[in-house]
């Protein structure tokens, strides 16, 4: 049997040891680290992982604010918001929950972001400062998989890592941590996307694969070497009527039968997930406490 990569445990383990760090700050009398959060619009997805954050906030000790915008707001008025937190000495962290309506440049408001106060890792200055390996707010889940590893103890100097996705959140700066030359790291990195040929003849050869393609049980046993790690980004609802809540949650691994080939294996709820938002806490009290900039 594989290992289990529990997410969900490793990530309570971490929102304790931040729990217990708020608890000593707080005693000394400094200031309680502060997440602010901007959410535009009524997207179903994005309102579960804003409140997510927010409940997790609240967990570890931490104030938050969270600013509601309706669908219609203008650029320039969600860039005023982003100003004005920006300049809040109160607020330590601000993240803008993606996807952003259509008439609003993802790149204009991520840009307007403080790099000081990125906790999300979106902006450029922060993507290239984790490009340098200078100290960088890294994006939560690639943060959360690389924490993961570290825990689990998984070897990845010289092993072949193959990552499938090349998203600007998660494949695209995976494939960058994977290379760096510290733990975890000193993989060599294959970065596979939408436009690559024979892809399975390329994830059997990976000792470490990380899956993060957005297509429910994409990755098959055919396509996994014996003995590999998978990492499963992946999350999808998937219908079922034999559940009370009317359906399930599944990755893009094939769970079932990739966990019969691999050594170890992050499941789906339980694995990834949990650990970008326990990222998303850590990089807010680095930057309450001034550990980055
Ligand atoms: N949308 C999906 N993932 C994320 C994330 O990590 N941060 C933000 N701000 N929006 C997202």
């Amino acid at each position: 049997m594989p290992t289990i990569i529990d997410g969900k445990k490793t990530s309570q383990d971490i929102k304790n040891e931040i729990a217990a760090r708020v608890a000593e700050i707080k005693a000394e009398g400094g200031k309680t680290p502060h997440l602010a959060a901007v959410l535009v619009g009524n997207d179903g997805a994005s309102q579960t992982y804003v409140g997510a954050k927010v409940k997790a906030c609240e967990q570890v000790g931490f104030e938050s604010t969270l600013v509601r915008l309706e669908e219609s707001v203008s650029e320039s008025e969600l860039l005023r918001v982003v100003e004005d937190i920006n300049n809040n000495p109160e607020i330590d962290g601000l993240i803008v929950q993606l996807p952003l309506p259509k008439h609003i440049s993802v790149e204009r408001v991520t840009d307007k972001i403080k790099p000081e106060k990125d906790v999300d890792g979106f902006t450029p200055a922060n993507v290239g400062r984790m490009t340098l390996h200078w100290p960088a707010y890294v994006a939560a889940t690639p943060y959360g998989i690389v924490e993961l590893l570290k825990r689990y103890e998984i070897e990845t100097s010289g092993k072949h890592c193959v990552v499938i996705g090349r998203s600007h959140i998660v494949g695209s700066p995976m494939s960058i941590l994977m290379a760096r030359n510290s733990y975890p790291g000193n993989a060599t990195v294959t970065l596979t996307h939408s436009r690559t040929k024979n892809l399975a003849e390329i994830t059997k050869t990976a000792d470490i694969l990380i899956v993060a393609i957005g297509k429910p049980e994409f990755v098959t046993a055919d396509m996994v070497k014996e003995g590999a790690v998978v990492i499963d980004v992946g999350i999808h609802r998937i219908e079922d009527s034999s559940k009370k809540s009317g359906f399930r949650l599944i990755g893009d691994v094939k769970f079932d039968e990739v966990s019969q080939k691999a050594s170890a294996i992050t499941p789906v709820p339980g694995g990834v997930g949990p650990m970008t938002i326990a990222s998303l806490l850590y990089n807010t009290l680095l930057a309450a406490e001034g550990k980055i900039y």
